[in-house]
C-alpha cells in the first residue's frame, strides 16, 4: 500500500477532515467539533508553519556510512523517535464512536514498526477497557494520557494499567482549555505542582506530563517529579494564538535538557520535521493527526506505510545534514529564521 492509496482510500470514509495531501491546518481550519483548531482556527496551521522557518544545513564533508534511526527512551528501543498522538475520542472524525478500533490499529501499526503508541482515555469506559484488550494483544510500547480529571478519577485510571507493560503514564493538562468537554459529565481543569506530585507518586512508571508550552511550565513539571514532558499546545485546540510549538522548544531545551525527557508535538510530518526537533534537542516527536488518517486509509497496514514513510525521510535528511545516528543531531545543521 503507498501513501497515495492510504490518503485515497482515507477520504472515502473520514469527516470534517480532507485528508489533505500536505496536513498543514488549513483544510480542517477551525472545525471544532472536528480535528481543526479553536476559532479563528489558524493554531494547527500556524505549528507547522513554525517548523518551516527552521532550515536544515547540508553536510556532505562526513564520513560515509550507513545512517541509524534508532533512540532507547525509558529503557526501551525504539526504530524511530516517534510516538503516535492520542485521540480520546474518533467521535471528531465519524459519526459512530470507533475510538476502540482506532486504538487497536494503531497499536498494531506502532508495535509491528518498533514506535510509540500514545493514547488517550477518552469519554467511554469501553475506551480504557478496548485500549487494555489491544495492548495484551500486540505489546506496543504504549502510554495512556490522562485528561486533566480530578486526581481521585486519574489514579483510578492509573491503577489500570500499573501491571500492564506500557511504557509510561502521561497526564495532559492543556485539555483543560476544550470547550466540547463541557457537554461530557466530569469536567477537567488546571492542575498545580502539587497535583502533579500526588500522580506521580502514584505510579513506578515513568511520568509525562503533555501540554508544556513554557521554560517556566518545563521546571515545573520537573519540580513535580515527571520524567517527560510533552512540548505541546493540542494542535491549536485549546487557546488561539499561541506560540507554535518550534519556537518555544529552543528555550525549554536550554531550561530542562537532561533533566528530563523532552517530547515535542504540533505540525511535525515529514522526516525533515524530525531533524529539526532533535537537532534542537527534542528526544522523540509526536505526531497526531496524519495517524488519524492513516488509520482510516488503511488500518494498521496504513500506519505502517505512513511510519515506513517518515523512517526514509528521517534516514535521507540525518544523512545529508551529516547525522549517522540519533545523537549526532545538534542545533549546528540547522538556521533559524523566525522574525
Ligand atoms: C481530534 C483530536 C483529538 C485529540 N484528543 C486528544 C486527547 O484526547 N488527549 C491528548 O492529550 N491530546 C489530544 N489531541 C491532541 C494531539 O494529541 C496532539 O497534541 C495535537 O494534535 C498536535 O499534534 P498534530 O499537529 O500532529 O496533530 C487531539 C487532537 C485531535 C486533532
Amino acid at each position: 500500500m503507498t501513501y497515495r492509496e492510504v490518503l485515497e482510500n482515507a477520504r472515502k470514509t473520514i469527516l470534517n477532515c480532507k485528508a489533505c495531501p500536505e496536513c498543514n491546518g488549513l483544510g480542517c481550519g477551525n472545525t471544532l467539533p472536528g480535528p481543526g483548531s479553536k476559532a479563528p482556527g489558524n493554531g494547527a496551521h500556524d505549528n507547522w508553519a513554525a517548523w518551516k522557518k527552521i532550515r536544515l544545513n547540508f553536510d556532505t564533508f562526513t564520513e560515509d556510512g550507513p545512517v541509524d534511526t534508532g533512540c532507547s527512551l525509558f529503557g526501551r528501543e525504539f526504530s524511530l523517535p516517534l510516538m503516535s498522538g492520542p485521540i480520546g475520542s474518533m467521535t471528531q472524525y465519524s459519526k459512530d464512536d470507533i475510538t476502540v478500533a482506532f486504538n487497536d490499529g494503531v497499536m498494531e501499526g506502532t508495535a509491528r514498526t518498533g514506535t510509540i503508541d500514545c493514547f488517550g482515555d477518552g469519554v467511554t469506559p469501553e475506551t480504557i477497557s478496548g485500549a487494555l484488550e489491544s495492548m495484551a494483544k500486540y505489546h506496543p510500547a504504549a502510554i495512556p494520557v490522562f485528561n486533566p480529571m480530578p486526581n481521585a478519577s486519574i489514579m483510578k485510571k492509573m491503577d489500570l494499567f500499573e501491571d500492564t507493560d506500557a511504557l509510561a503514564m502521561c497526564v495532559v493538562v492543556d485539555s483543560a482549555g476544550l470547550s466540547h468537554w463541557k457537554h461530557i459529565g466530569e469536567q477537567p481543569g488546571t492542575k498545580t505542582v502539587a497535583d502533579l506530585k500526588e500522580l506521580r507518586a502514584h505510579t513506578k512508571k515513568p511520568f509525562l506530563v503533555k501540554g508544556i508550552m513554557t521554560a517556566k511550565g518545563a521546571k515545573q513539571a520537573l519540580e513535580a517529579g515527571a520524567d517527560g514532558i510533552i512540548v505541546s499546545n493540542h494542535g491549536g485546540r485549546a487557546l488561539a494564538d499561541v506560540p507554535g510549538t518550534a519556537e518555544v522548544l529552543p528555550e525549554i531545551v536550554e531550561a530542562v535538557k537532561g533533566e528530563i525527557k523532552i517530547i515535542v508535538d504540533g505540525g511535525i510530518r515529514h522526516g525533515v520535521d524530525m531533524v529539526k526537533a532533535l537537532a534542537i534537542g527534542a528526544d522523540a516527536v509526536l505526531i497526531c493527526r496524519p495517524f488519524a488518517v492513516a488509520w482510516f486509509g488503511g488500518g494498521a497496514e496504513g500506519v505502517r506505510t505512513y511510519v515506513e514513510l517518515l523512517k526514509n525521510e528521517f534516514s535521507e535528511a540525518m544523512y545529508m545534514v551529516g547525522a549517522r545516528k540519533t545523537a549526532d543531531l545538534n542545533p549546528d545543521m540547522l538556521r533559524f529564521q523566525f522574525s
